[in-house]
């Protein structure tokens, strides 16, 4: 049996045989066309070849390209799953002519492909052709040698080929094949064409006219073929089944799906396994191509498309993340003629992992609120837009989710009262929303842009440089000069200032012309594909078209923009090396005071990934290794290890930018970071001098961004730091290397005082110190206060004795503080007393037995110390007892 990878290559070499350029497949998001969604149709990539936009390196062209028909014009993800030929991703195998061969060719090839290639049996075949199409019919007969009534005229927009609202168009010629008596359904035109005997294989679209907006169709510059043919159409037939879900490829992978979901595929839920296994094509390679699950635009698309897996495995009975587990299947099966595939593999699997793990959460209780609101509805009957909009809100379950989940039982969504319901919620958002005015301006640069073609870039090479004004443009209009304290934008034949592109911000500098004019150029942009405009003010002077001026870019600028965005490569490189290959790069900004690099990454980047991310990238700034740019064939560049950002547009050339080295497995040494990249670059890592992380968070779910500075940004925060860390030390009387351990001491301390705080709280409130005894005695006639406090050093005991002098109005009072083991005694007698007790006396007699000598002060307050705090109570004894005598 012939299978869909030899169906592919059949299909490319037949075609390289006659003169075909073999062209790898365009990516999934096409480029210089905001009014396409996702690429829907082979010719898509070539679209500016057909118009004459752009010149082709070959008038012919044949390739498998990859498509997505979900969003947009051409949107089939409603049928998925229950019909045997829809599909959101397929492969168009398509031949192109751009202005080379027209119809008799395209229809010459065609039939010998398909009859002695393919070897079908013609009397299966049969062709439509544009009604008013009558060169088409007469070389179909001729050619084919088909019966007239194999020859179908059909009037219908069916036979005419548009590729969205505006493009490349013209009347098409569709080759239908018969599956046989036993299958119902009529021919083409016939009133029951919708059956499944008669399926279009291959569409032939003679390339005339170009649809512009507003309703307009211009001839193209010369006529042109694009054909397209489902693979997996074709496949089914060559492969004697009926179903595009019977064919190899797809058998492989609805086998790996009953596999993960332990559900054999019945009847009854093939509509899971093949929901599945489709949607993991198109998630797949949406992914490949730098689509990530949003919600809006693109992503959204693809998050509909994941999510309404997700509930179809979750149908099978899968309770867990199940989908990603299938992404080696998909990549066994189409890895090859898609090395995309394996270069994104684990990027695919972690995002579609964390949607999985995400959206099973809200999964379930979504459902089930869902089978509340429709218990009582049958067949016929409509869901609610509230309860639709409330599940699109807070469970996160798209629109077409909810009218899938009731397909089943006929049920529908009032989609009236689900728009409302949005709309309400959009108001405020909109409110705020103004029109930015910004398609007008660009319709200037268009034009110029065909008028004068692309600006050459010279900014490679050199900083400064003479070019010839081309045009100029004021408040969004051509002018025809620019004089002083005017605003606008300078087009010139040749510039050596950078557009911003790539993430790397616009060149800034000045424009002179020889009599005396200065623009200020503050931002370099490019506009449309190649069109350098310099944006700024006329300072002095003035400008005109034609005149000679002298170009210059701000070098020191430059510089610092060079040193962040080689720095960005090393850091891309290093987050590879230290969190895994699913780290592919998102976006980034390379100004001249930062750099800010995001990519893909599940959670946040630790602190010691951090460090080790800086410490790789900063070795290979200290091998101060030469920075080579290469231009080199897109495939060759990618085949040595490129990376290259997914989805991007990249020529046939390709600028390659390789710096640094480190060990290869096999023992040589070999470049370190290799990325395709149009920007501009240090000479060589020693440049960027330094690179430090200074930021880590989050852009946008599975998206990470690090912010670094580089060079003297650098080493000027690293100073800042330093300078803290001195003066903290400075304020703490240590040695800065000693801070560390100074500042732990001090919260320790702080956490002992906080301790003993609370407990000296306790111990007030339970009225006193530890002494045991009454703190106040009797003896005869006198009162004596005799206490022992904790902690209290030695002068702040006549503090304690003060008050307690006072507390008595007459009397003795004797304290022993004892802190670190060691006592201090203080005594005091009020002054009518002490003609009778001596506080000297009786201090020198505690002191004693606190182990000490001396004492002193004078009658009514003195005061000694002792090492020995143990007798502290024993010193209060020996007070007291002489007090009694004194007394008696
Ligand atoms: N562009 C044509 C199609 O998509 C061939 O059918």
């Amino acid at each position: 049996m012939v299978s869909v990878n030899d169906i592919r290559t059949q299909f490319l070499e037949y075609f390289g045989r006659h003169g075909h350029a073999i062209r790898p497949s365009g990516p999934l998001v096409p480029r210089n066309d905001p009014t396409l969604m996702f690429t829907n149709a082979g010719m898509v990539p070539f679209k500016d070849y057909f118009t004459g936009r752009a010149k082709p390196s070959s008038p012919r062209a044949v390739t498998s390209q990859k498509c997505v028909r979900a969003g947009g014009k051409h949107n089939d993800l409603d049928n998925v799953g229950y019909t045997a030929r829809h599909h959101t991703f397929f492969e168009m195998l398509g031949n192109f002519s751009f202005g080379d061969y027209f119809k008799e060719m395209a229809i010459e090839l065609a039939w010998k492909l398909v009859t002695e290639e393919f070897g079908l049996d013609k009397e299966r075949l049969l062709v439509t052709v544009y009604a008013e199409d009558e060169e088409a019919f007469s070389l179909w007969r001729k050619i084919a040698g088909l019966a007239e009534d194999k020859v179908i005229r059909i009037g219908t927009s069916d036979n005419f080929w548009q590729m969205g609202d505006t493009g490349p168009c013209g009347p098409c010629s569709e080759i239908f094949y018969d599956h046989g008596a036993d299958i119902p359904g009529g021919p083409p035109g016939s009133f029951n064409e919708d059956g499944d005997r008669f399926i279009e294989i291959w569409n032939l679209v003679f390339m005339q006219f170009e649809q512009v907006a507003g309703g307009e169709r211009h001839d193209l510059p010369r006529p042109s073929i694009d054909t397209g043919m489902g693979l997996e159409r074709i496949a089914a037939v060559l492969q004697g089944v009926h179903d595009n879900y019977d064919i190899d490829l797809f058998r492989h992978l609805i086998e790996a799906v009953e596999g993960a979901t332990r559900a054999k595929a019945t009847p009854q839920n093939r509509a899971s396994h093949r929901v599945i296994a489709d949607h993991l094509r198109a998630t797949s390679f949406l992914i490949a191509d730098g689509v990530l699950p949003s919600n809006d635009g693109r992503g959204y698309v693809l998050r509909r498309i994941m999510r309404r897996a997700m509930r179809h495995a979750h149908l099978l009975g899968a309770s867990e993340p199940v989908i990603y587990g299938l992404v080696p299947v998909l990549i066994r099966e189409m890895g090859q003629a898609y090395p995309e595939l394996i270069r994104a593999e684990a990027l695919i699997t972690e995002t579609i992992r964390l949607e999985e793990s995400r959206f099973q959460r809200t999964l379930s209780r979504g459902l089930s609120l869902l089978e509340d609101a429709t218990g009582s509805l049958h067949q016929g009957d409509m869901l609610d837009g509230e309860t639709a909009f409330k599940l699109y809100d807070t469970y996160g379950f798209p629109l077409d989710l909810t009218q899938d989940a009731l397909k089943a039982r006929g049920i529908g969504v009032d989609l009236a009262g689900f728009t409302d319901a949005m709309e309400r919620q959009r108001e405020e958002a909109r409110a705020s929303w103004a029109g930015s005015g910004e398609a007008a301006t660009e319709e200037v640069y268009l034009a110029l842009k065909e008028e004068h073609g692309a600006t050459e870039f010279l900014g490679y090479t050199t900083e400064s440089a003479e070019a010839a004004v081309l045009a100029l443009v004021r408040e969004g209009q051509k002018a025809e000069t620019l004089s002083a304290g005017e605003s606008g934008a300078v087009i010139v034949n040749q510039t050596p200032f950078y557009g911003e592109s790539g993430g790397q911000v616009g060149d800034t500098g000045t424009i002179r012309s020889e009599d005396g004019g200065v623009f200020r150029v503050s931002d370099t942009q490019k506009k449309a594909d190649g069109l350098f405009v310099h944006l700024g003010e006329m300072v002095e002077g003035s400008l005109s078209p034609s005149v000679a001026v002298r170009m210059e870019v701000d070098s020191g600028r430059r510089t610092s923009v060079r040193a962040n965005h080689s720095a960005t490569h090393l850091l891309h490189k290093a987050l590879r090396d230290t969190l895994g290959l699913h780290v592919a790069q998102k976006g980034s900004l390379v100004a001249p005071d930062r750099l800010r690099f995001d990519f893909s990454h599940p959670k946040p980047v630790g602190e010691d990934e951090v460090r080790l991310v800086e410490d790789r990238a900063n070795a290979v700034i200290l091998q101060d290794a030469p920075v080579s740019t290469r231009l080199m064939d897109r495939d060759a560049a990618i085949k040595a290890g490129a990376m290259a950002l997914f989805g991007e547009k990249y020529g046939d050339e390709v600028r390659v930018v390789s710096m640094g080295s480190e060990p290869g497995e096999d023992g040589e040494t070999r470049d370190y970071s290799v990325e395709l990249c149009g920007g501009t670059h240090v000479r060589a890592t020693g440049e960027i001098g330094l690179v430090k992380v200074v930021g880590e968070s989050a852009v946008a779910a599975g998206v990470r961004r690090l912010e670094a500075l580089t060079g003297e940004a650098a080493r000027r925060y690293l100073a800042e730091q330093d300078r803290r860390v001195k003066e903290l030390a400075g304020r703490l009387k240590v040695r800065p290397e000693e801070l560390v351990e100074r500042v732990e001491g001090l919260v320790e301390e702080r956490r002992r005082l906080e301790r003993e705080l609370t407990e000296a709280k306790k111990q007030l409130a339970m009225g006193g110190g530890k002494g045991g005894a009454e703190p106040v005695l009797e003896i005869g006639a006198f009162k004596v206060m005799a206490r022992m406090v904790e902690g209290v050093a030695l002068k702040d005991l006549r503090g304690l004795v003060d008050e307690g002098k006072q507390t008595l109005g007459s009397g003795i009072v004797a304290i022993v503080g004892v802190a670190d083991g060691k006592a201090g005694l203080a005594v005091g007698v009020t002054s009518d007393l002490t003609e009778k007790f001596n506080a000297i006396d009786l201090v020198r007699l505690g002191s004693e037995v606190l182990g000490g000598k001396g004492g002193g002060g004078r009658p009514d307050m003195a005061q000694a110390g002792g090492p020995d705090g143990s007798r502290a109570e024993a010193a209060l004894a020996a007070i007291t007892s002489r007090v009694e005598e004194l007394a008696a």
